[in-house]
């Protein structure tokens, strides 16, 4: 059983998407998964050419992205994980840039054009979707971003089977909110974080427990 995870933040270590994949991963692995987490700020890589070679009809192989970048192989060994764990921070009410241009490498050679129910991609394979950002809770549905989260969701869960979310909100931005802008205190950060944070990573952990099973 392999899980293969992406982290669609730029930063890496202890910061909110990384550290929610990381708890993810070790719940996979707690049930007996091999993990593999990939960060896509590493690669170099663009979106979707629009070529179109992956929709010709006498195309050699079904599935496949024409494009030759650092996302070929890793789209490979897609081709054969068990299940796709993918973490992005919220930019612009959206994915980061980088989760952007991977979803549309990763899912427009599976999308059948012919039959949007039918999915190039061979097999049902469990997918899970972590998003962490500044708004609060409370803030979610007048900003819109339940249906931005669910659109995307909905994307995965048609071209791979299944799809999970699960969001941390009002995350810390900032190692020292003293030397930087921001619209809230170092001190309501830190509480906040105090609070919740632990939830979110046991969510995280929970959600990848479930990719195994
Ligand atoms: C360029 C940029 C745009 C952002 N836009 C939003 C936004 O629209 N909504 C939001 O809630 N947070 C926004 N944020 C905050 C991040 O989503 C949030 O701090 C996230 O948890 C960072 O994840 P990381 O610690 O893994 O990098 C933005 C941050 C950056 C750098």
């Amino acid at each position: 059983m392999k899980i293969l995870a992406f982290n669609g933040s730029p930063r890496k270590g202890k910061w909110n998407t990384s550290t929610m994949l990381e708890q993810a991963l070790d719940g996979a692995r707690s049930a007996g998964a091999e993990t593999e987490l990939i960060n896509l700020y590493q690669l170099d890589f663009k979106g979707c050419a629009s070529c179109f070679a992956c929709k010709c009809k006498d195309r050699d192989e079904i599935g496949v992205c024409a494009l030759r970048d650092d996302l070929q192989p890793v789209l490979e060994k897609v081709r054969s994980a068990d299940a796709l764990l993918l973490g992005t921070p919220v930019y612009y009410g959206t994915e980061s840039s980088a989760m952007r241009a991977f979803l549309e490498r990763l899912q427009y050679p599976y999308l059948n054009y012919e039959d949007f129910s039918k999915s190039h991609f061979p097999r049902k394979v469990r997918t899970g979707l972590i998003y962490t950002m500044n708004v609060r809770e409370d803030q979610l549905d007048a900003m819109g971003y339940p249906a931005v989260f669910e659109r995307t969701r909905s994307y995965l869960a048609m071209h791979f089977g299944s799809c999970e979310l699960v969001l941390a909100n009002n995350t810390t931005q900032y190692p020292d909110y003293g030397k930087y802008e921001a619209n809230a205190s170092g001190e309501d950060k830190a509480r906040y974080r105090e609070e919740y944070f632990g939830g979110d990573c046991r969510r995280a952990r929970e959600l990848g427990i479930r990719l195994v099973s």
